[in-house]
C-alpha cells in the first residue's frame, strides 16, 4: 500500500495522490485533515545540494551540521551549551502519562474554566446534552485553541490587571458524537461523522455545530477563594460561522468576493475552524483559520471530472457532494446553509456561492472591548490553512510586521511588512490593510530569503497569470509556489523571542516527506515526530528581506531526537509533534504537542505519551516537561495574566480516540473534565503555584 517512491517531490505528491484517491484512506489520515494541494514543481533542497554531496552523506551531514550550528551562523542566542540548569526552568518534570488526568509540577496547583457549553451571555443556558443551536450560541464553544487574556483596563494586551479581564478563546472544529450525545448515542461513529436523514440534515444540529464553532469573549474575574469564574458581562459574546463579518484589505469588492450575500464583495458570514490566533499591538484579537476548505462541497465537472478553479482546487475544497459536514444539505435549505455548497448554480457569480470559498482562508480582526464591532477578515495576511499570526515587538516609527504559517504538508511560512508606521494610540487594524506579503525561502547554507508576493515581483506577472494584488492574495498557496518558497513540515504556531526579536516555528510532522525531500531546513524523511525551526533577521531589522535560520530542536524518542547540546532528549523531555508555542515575558518558550488521535499511544509514538507541554530556555537549549494531558486530546493555546502568576493552557478535543465501537456501547475514551460517565468536554486548566510565584520559574 506504501507510496512508490520517485526521485523528485513533487512528482511523489501527484503519486501519493494516485495511490490515494480519497485522502481520508491514506495510513496517516487524521480527522479533518484537508487533501495535499501543492502539486508545484518548487525544488526541494535536495535538488540544490545533490550537485555537492551524495545524499547519504548529506542527510548524515544537514542534521548534524543544522543541530551544531554550522548551519544558521547568523543565530546568536546560542549560548553555553553545557548541561546547566537554566534560571528559567525552576521546576522538576513531569514525566510521561497515559491517564485521564492533568499533571503539573509538584508545588503547582489547577482549576477547570470555560468548558465547551459553558453559558457567557444571553439567559446564560446551563449546558446539557440537549442543547439546542441557539442555546450553543450563548455558550462557550467546542475544541479550543488560539485564545488570549486581555486586561480589563483595554489599554493593553499584556499590561494591566492581572485578576479581571477578557478572555478571547477560539473554537478550532468540533466532533458531532459528543455534541449531539444524547441523539447520537448508540450509534457506531467516528469521532468527524454527522448522521443524514433521506440525505438531508436536521437544521438544528447544524446550528449547534456551526454555533459551537468560531470564537468566544467573556469576562473572566478571580475570586476571594482564588479560584476564578466567568461573569456575565456586556462585552461576552459569540462569534461563530454565520456572524456577518467585512471584507477588509486588497481583495474587498473584487470580483473574487462577489456573492449571491454580498453582489458587492464586501461582506461575508463566518470564520471557521479557528486554530491559533494572534495578538496585535493596538489591543485587538486575530482568530486565523486553518482547515477551512473541507467545509465546502463543489460538485463541478467537465468530462465527468472534477472542474475546480484554482482558488478551490489549491486549498482542497471538497470534491464530495456532502464535505465535511454537509450543512449545505439542512432540511430547511435556508440561504445560511445553501452557501456551503460552492457548486455553480446560478447564471452569475452575484446569483450562487460559487465564490463562497473565496471568503475564507483569511485571518479576522476581533475588537473584544467593542462588542457592537463587525469582525473584519484582514485579506492582505493573505489567504491559506492559517494555523495563527505572530507580531514583532512594534515600534514606534517602524512598519508592523507579522509572521503566519500555512499548517499543511509542504505548505509555507509567510510574513507580512506594513507599508504604514506603528504609531501607538493611533494605529488600527486598517494597518493591516496596506504593505506587502512574503514567503520563506531557507537556504542550504543557513541564510534565508523573503520572497514579496506582489504585482510583478518573483513571477508574478499577468504572462504568469495573476492579473493584480487581490488576484495573487486570493491565491497566495499558487503565488508562493512561483515565486520559489521552501516546502515545510507543517508549519504550525509561531513565536517572537521578546528579548532577541528571533523568531522560532513548530514544523508538527510531515509523514510524507521522502528521502528525496528531505532539505536542511526539513531534515527527516517520514517526519513523524517534527521539529522547531528559529531565525534571526538581517541586522536585527523585522522587516529585512533575508535572515540566518538554525533548528532548535529535533523532537522524537530518546535515541531519536536532537536538542540544542547535540544530544539526544531524555524521560525528563521527549516530546513528539510540537504545535503550540509562545514566548512569557521572560523568554520562556513554551511548547505544546498534539500527536494526532491516530497515532497517540501507538508504535514510534508510544513513549511519549499522552499530549503535553513543555517548557525551554531558548538559550541554553534546555526542554523541561511541564504538563501532561488526558486521554485522546491535544494541549493548545497558553497565555499568562500580566504578572505571571496565573496561566491559562487549552485542553482540546478529549476522548477523541474513542472508536465508534466504543461510542455506541458507551465506552469513552474519556470522561474528562467532569468524570463518572459524562461526555468529555474541552476545557480550560487553570495553573498557580502554591507559593504565588511566576509560573514556570
Ligand atoms: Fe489546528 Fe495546525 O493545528
Ligand atoms: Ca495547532
Ligand atoms: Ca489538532
Ligand atoms: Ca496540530
Amino acid at each position: 500500500m506504501a507510496p512508490s517512491i520517485q526521485p523528485k517531490g513533487s512528482k511523489i505528491m501527484k503519486d501519493y495522490q494516485n495511490d490515494y484517491p480519497d485522502h481520508t484512506l491514506s495510513p496517516d489520515y487524521e480527522h479533518g485533515d484537508e487533501a495535499p494541494s501543492n502539486t508545484s514543481n518548487n525544488p526541494t533542497f535536495f535538488e540544490v545540494i545533490e550537485a555537492r554531496a551524495s545524499r547519504r552523506g548529506f542527510l548524515m551531514g544537514g542534521l548534524a551540521a543544522a543541530i551544531t550550528g554550522l548551519v544558521g551562523v547568523g543565530v546568536s542566542t546560542r549560548g553555553a551549551l553545557a548541561a546547566s540548569t537554566s534560571p528559567l526552568l525552576g521546576f522538576n518534570a513531569v514525566p510521561v502519562t497515559e491517564d485521564d488526568m492533568i499533571h503539573v509540577p509538584e508545588g503547582y496547583k489547577t482549576q477547570i474554566l470555560a468548558r465547551w457549553g459553558d453559558a457567557i451571555s444571553g439567559d446564560m443556558p446551563t449546558y446539557h446534552g440537549s442543547n439546542t443551536g441557539e442555546e450553543q450560541g450563548h455558550q462557550v464553544g467546542m475544541h479550543h485553541d488560539g485564545q488570549h487574556f486581555f486586561p480589563i483596563e483595554g489599554e493593553s494586551p499584556y499590561e494591566g490587571s492581572s485578576t479581571d479581564g477578557l478572555y478571547v478563546l477560539n473554537h478550532e472544529y468540533i466532533e458531532p458524537r459528543f455534541l449531539h450525545a444524547d441523539k447520537y448515542a448508540g450509534q457506531e461513529l467516528n469521532s468527524g461523522a454527522v448522521v443524514y436523514h433521506d440525505g438531508k440534515r436536521d437544521d438544528d444540529e447544524v446550528l449547534k455545530e456551526i454555533n459551537a464553532h468560531g470564537v468566544a469573549v467573556f469576562r473572566v474575574q478571580k475570586q476571594e477563594s482564588g479560584e476564578w469564574a466567568i461573569i456575565a458581562d456586556p462585552h461576552n459574546r459569540r462569534i461563530t460561522g454565520n456572524t456577518p463579518m467585512e471584507i477588509g484589505g486588497p481583495v474587498r469588492g473584487s470580483a473574487h468576493v462577489v456573492t449571491k450575500y454580498s453582489p458587492d464583495g464586501t461582506m461575508t458570514r463566518g470564520t471557521l475552524n479557528n486554530c491559533a490566533h494572534g495578538v496585535t499591538p493596538w489591543n485587538t484579537y486575530l482568530t486565523a483559520v486553518e482547515n477551512w476548505a473541507g467545509y465546502f462541497s463543489n460538485t463541478d465537472q467537465e468530462d465527468q471530472k472534477p472542474n475546480l478553479p484554482r482558488e478551490h482546487a489549491r486549498y482542497g475544497v471538497s470534491t464530495n457532494p456532502n464535505a465535511r459536514y454537509g450543512w449545505h444539505h439542512a432540511m430547511s435549505g435556508a440561504d445560511e446553509y445553501i452557501r456551503f455548497d460552492a457548486s455553480t448554480k446560478g447564471a452569475s457569480a452575484a446569483e450562487d456561492y460559487r465564490n463562497e470559498p473565496n471568503c475564507f482562508g483569511w485571518v479576522v480582526e476581533i475588537d473584544p472591548f467593542n462588542p457592537e464591532s463587525t469582525p473584519v477578515k484582514r485579506t492582505h495576511l493573505g489567504r491559506f490553512a492559517h494555523e495563527g499570526v505572530v507580531f514583532a515587538k512594534a515600534e514606534t516609527g517602524k512598519p508592523i510586521v507579522a509572521y503566519a504559517g500555512d499548517d499543511a504538508r509542504f505548505e509555507y511560512i509567510y510574513k507580512f511588512v506594513s507599508r504604514d508606521v506603528y504609531s501607538p494610540g493611533e494605529t488600527d487594524g486598517s494597518i493591516l490593510d496596506e504593505g506587502t506579503l512574503y514567503v520563506a525561502k531557507f537556504n542550504a547554507d543557513g541564510s534565508g530569503e523573503w520572497l514579496a508576493l506582489a504585482p510583478g515581483r518573483n513571477g508574478l506577472t499577468r504572462d504568469n497569470g495573476f492579473a493584480d494584488l487581490a488576484d495573487i492574495l486570493v491565491n497566495t498557496r499558487l503565488a508562493a509556489d512561483t515565486a520559489g518558497a521552501t516546502k515545510m513540515d507543517r508549519p504550525e504556531w509561531g513565536a517572537v523571542d521578546p528579548a532577541t526579536g528571533e523568531v522560532y516555528f513548530t514544523l508538527t510532522n510531515n509523514t510524507r516527506r521522502t528521502e528525496a525531500q528531505v532539505d536542511p531546513a526539513n531534515p527527516r524523511a517520514g517526519n513523524q515526530f517534527g521539529h522547531i525551526i528559529r531565525w534571526r533577521e538581517g541586522r536585527d531589522d523585522p522587516a529585512a528581506t533575508s535572515f540566518n535560520w538554525d533548528l532548535f530542536v529535533i523532537a522524537g524518542d530518546v535515541g531519536t531526537s536532537r536538542s540544542l547540546s547535540g544530544e539526544s532528549l531524555n524521560e525528563d523531555n521527549i516530546f513528539a509533534c510540537p504545535d503550540g508555542l509562545w514566548f512569557d515575558a521572560d523568554s520562556r518558550l513554551w511548547i505544546q504537542t498534539d500527536i494526532g488521535e491516530s497515532a497517540q499511544n501507538k508504535g514510534d509514538l508510544a513513549p511519549v505519551g499522552n499530549n503535553a507541554m513543555l517548557a525551554a530556555d531558548p538559550r541554553t537549549g534546555e526542554i523541561r516537561r511541564f504538563l501532561t494531558g488526558p486521554m485522546g486530546q491535544e494541549i493548545t493555546g497558553v497565555c499568562t495574566t500580566p504578572d505571571q502568576r496565573t496561566m491559562f493552557v487549552g485542553v482540546q478535543h478529549p476522548g477523541a480516540t474513542t472508536t465508534p465501537e466504543d461510542f455506541a456501547s458507551g465506552n469513552l475514551a474519556s470522561h474528562w473534565p467532569d468524570g463518572g460517565d459524562s461526555i468529555p468536554r474541552s476545557a480550560l486548566v487553570v495553573i498557580t503555584r502554591e507559593d504565588g510565584g511566576v509560573i514556570g520559574a
